[in-house]
């Protein structure tokens, strides 16, 4: 008899650095998919202030998900959609915080949409608790001296004062 094949998902991102939020969407993410790859893009398209390198985003997102067999953590260059499809993953997982994220995310799952139509963008919500993070505010307060420590995990918020300390 044959097995159903695992549905594998991609939750893309910047992760610079994951926080609580992004942490939520992914673990939800197992609801609907058998093996998630949280994959950190060298290029995103908003053009962010970057404050972590790739393999420092990477090995941050392996710690965080060290207990989680079936989440798996990658990089990767060029479109989402090459990647996908190297992956032979046909579903992205995206998190939905609030109104203001939808217009852009809108526009992203169209766009891959038009370039594979065979790729299905989802959008989960995280815990009320946690839709106002985002990893660019925790960047700003934690070098403004504030309290991140709600936000992250303490292996990205031991990583984050020390990249601080350096600067
Ligand atoms: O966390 P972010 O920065 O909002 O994530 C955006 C990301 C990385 C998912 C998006 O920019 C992306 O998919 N980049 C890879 C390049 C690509 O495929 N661009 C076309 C997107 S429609």
């Amino acid at each position: 008899m044959n097995r159903p094949r695992p549905t594998a998902a991609i939750y893309p991102g910047s992760f610079d650095p994951i926080t609580h939020g992004h942490e939520d969407i992914a673990r939800r993410a197992l609801a609907v998919a058998d093996r998630l790859i949280v994959a950190v893009a060298r290029t995103s398209t908003h053009d962010k202030h970057g404050l972590f390198g790739l393999e420092e985003r990477v090995a941050l997102i392996g710690e965080v998900f060290s207990d989680e067999r079936r989440i798996e953590v990658c990089s990767f260059e060029g479109l989402l959609v090459d990647f996908a499809r190297t992956q032979e993953a046909r579903i992205v997982v995206r998190g939905l915080r609030a109104v203001s994220d939808f217009e852009y995310e809108l526009q992203m799952a169209q766009m891959n949409q038009e370039l594979w139509p065979e790729l299905e963008t989802i959008f989960l919500v995280p815990e009320a608790r946690y839709s106002f993070i985002s990893a660019s505010l925790v960047r700003e307060v934690a070098s403004l001296g504030g309290d991140v420590s709600s936000f992250v995990s303490p292996a990205v918020l031991e990583r984050l004062e020390a990249k601080l300390r350096q600067a």
